[in-house]
């Protein structure tokens, strides 16, 4: 049995932007399951959802800052949460990464520094908790000082370091650097330096002893100049000690036989009863209930990486085929506008929530026929695998971890059962459209649709496998 501190800026169902949260409350459970003792770290923002007891444990000394060490559980596990208490950083209302008018946080690099900074004195065993881990466990920029951190530490435990999302890789000015006051020997171009400014990232690509993430196809991707953003080089040159694990799900959350969420309950032997979510999903949206027509779904966060741009250029050609299309999501401003303005000329095909509702996004997976993720870049994707569970035909574009948990439908993989979805190729609306297109072709044909359901419903999708992966991992540390 290892120890492991898994250190993350989110968690469901404590808190959640996106799939990073999915991931860490899904993964240290199934490591717990397995016998690992994991305990997750995370700031103690205002907006966590406080179901379970929360207990004072102890308090450290950080730059000045009184922070103290609260323990709850993530609910519905036996999986201990240790939360960063400072509420000069963390006690206000907004998300992880905004404020609640949708602002990046001002000093967002002070928060999750101080943050790192804490998380070092726990992985330390400086904390008064009686306890130190074998393995740190980091997760995307948010917790990269750790191991820049950490290796200046004599007798440090071994470190993880899992990149979710390079677009995103915490960069500041050299004037925030100084104002963290960091160690001095972290500031060099092979250290945290990146063009003369601060990268909390490479904290993490440069001091861990293992980096994944988390697809295989992404770990090369991200060895190119198109996806490292920069960092490319130093990827590459670190590629023996990168890896790429493919995320599992909560099979127990997203569960169409069990989700409390969705109308019917159903499995692939009852596939016919997923026609009364479609039903309720088309009443729930406002649009015509009929059960003939195809209704396609989509919820993402709205930017650029998702590919929204190539659904709005889509969607006037779309308007002249007998479909719905239904869209869960926010962000980016103008995307919201541009669809809420489709929305508003065709209500009897498209409705648009702008929010975040995760009911909303159970009925979707479960009511839906059709899944469009038309990523440019995906590190691994979730909602491709909740619609396969589902029985909602995916649309992928091939990249990261789309390409590699979504098999597209062509006579041979019709012939030996493993079609899952469409995959298409290019960045494009000429390419999507053309896959929305095959989709509508299948979708006729009801022997074929069935079977596609059917074989998406059969793959095993939890965690089993990867965290065993992560385990071997591990072990080798
Ligand atoms: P990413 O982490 O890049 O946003 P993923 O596919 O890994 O993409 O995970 C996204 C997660 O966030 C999924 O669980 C998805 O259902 C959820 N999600 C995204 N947008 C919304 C929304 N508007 N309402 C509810 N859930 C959402
Ligand atoms: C990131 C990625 C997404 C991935 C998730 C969880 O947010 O954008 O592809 O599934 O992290 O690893």
């Amino acid at each position: 049995m290892k120890k492991i501190l898994f250190v993350t800026s989110e968690a469901h169902p404590l808190i959640k932007t996106g799939g990073l949260a999915d991931v860490s409350g899904s993964l240290p459970k199934a490591l717990s399951e397995l016998g690992e003792d994991v305990r997750i770290i995370m700031p103690n923002y205002q907006a966590i959802n406080r179901t379970e007891e929360v207990r004072y444990l102890s308090t450290v000394y950080v730059n000045n800052y009184a922070v103290n060490i609260l323990e709850t559980r993530l609910p519905g596990t036996g999986v201990t949460v240790w939360l960063v208490d400072c509420p000069e950083f963390f006690n206000y209302p907004g998300n992880p990464y905004v404020d609640e008018h949708g602002k990046p946080w001002a000093n967002g690099a002070e928060r999750f520094a101080l943050f790192c900074r804490v998380t070092v004195e726990v992985a330390m065993n400086r904390s008064w908790l009686d306890w130190k881990p074998d393995i740190v466990h980091c997760n995307d920029w948010q917790s990269g000082l750790v191991p820049a951190l950490l290796s200046l530490e004599y007798s440090r435990p071994a470190i993880v370091f899992t990149i979710h999302n390079m677009a995103y890789q915490g960069i500041f000015p050299k004037a925030t650097y100084l104002s963290l006051n960091l160690p001095g020997q972290l500031w060099n171009p092979h250290g945290i330096e990146f063009h003369d400014m601060l990268s909390f990232l490479k904290g993490g690509l440069v001091y861990s002893d293992r980096i994944t993430t988390v697809s295989p196809t992404y770990a090369k991707e991200i060895q190119t100049a198109e996806f490292g953003y920069g960092l490319e080089g130093l990827l590459s040159y670190r590629k023996d000690f990168l890896s790429g694990i493919i995320n599992g799900i909560d099979s127990d959350h997203w569960n169409p036989e069990t989700d409390a969420n969705i109308v019917q309950t159903f499995n692939h032997s009852t596939l016919n009863k997923k026609q009364l979510n479609k039903a309720a999903l088309q009443e729930k949206v406002s649009l015509p209930v009929d059960k003939s027509i195809p209704v396609f779904g989509l919820i993402s966060r709205l930017v650029e990486q998702k590919g929204i741009d190539l659904i709005l250029e889509c969607l006037p050609e779309m308007l002249t085929h007998p479909l719905q299309f239904v869209l869960l999501g926010s962000g980016n401003k103008g995307f919201e506008q541009r669809l809420h303005n489709f929305a508003e000329s065709h209500p009897d095909k498209i409705s648009i929530t702008i929010g975040y509702d995760e009911t909303l996004a159970h009925l979707i997976e479960a009511g839906a026929d059709i899944f469009l993720m038309p990523s440019r870049f995906e590190p691994c994707g979730l909602n491709q695998i909740y619609s396969q569970r589902y029985g909602t035909i995916p649309i992928v574009r091939k990249t990261g971890g789309l390409a590699d948990t979504v098999i597209d439908t062509v006579p041979e993989t019709l012939n030996n059962n493993t079609a899952t979805g469409l995959v298409f190729n290019e960045a494009n609306a000429g390419t999507l459209m053309e896959a929305i297109k095959r989709s509508l072709i299948l979708y006729n044909h009801s022997k074929t649709w069935k079977q596609l359901q059917i074989n998406g419903m059969q793959k095993d999708y939890s965690w089993s496998k990867s965290a065993k992966q992560y385990m071997t991992l591990y072990s080798h540390l």
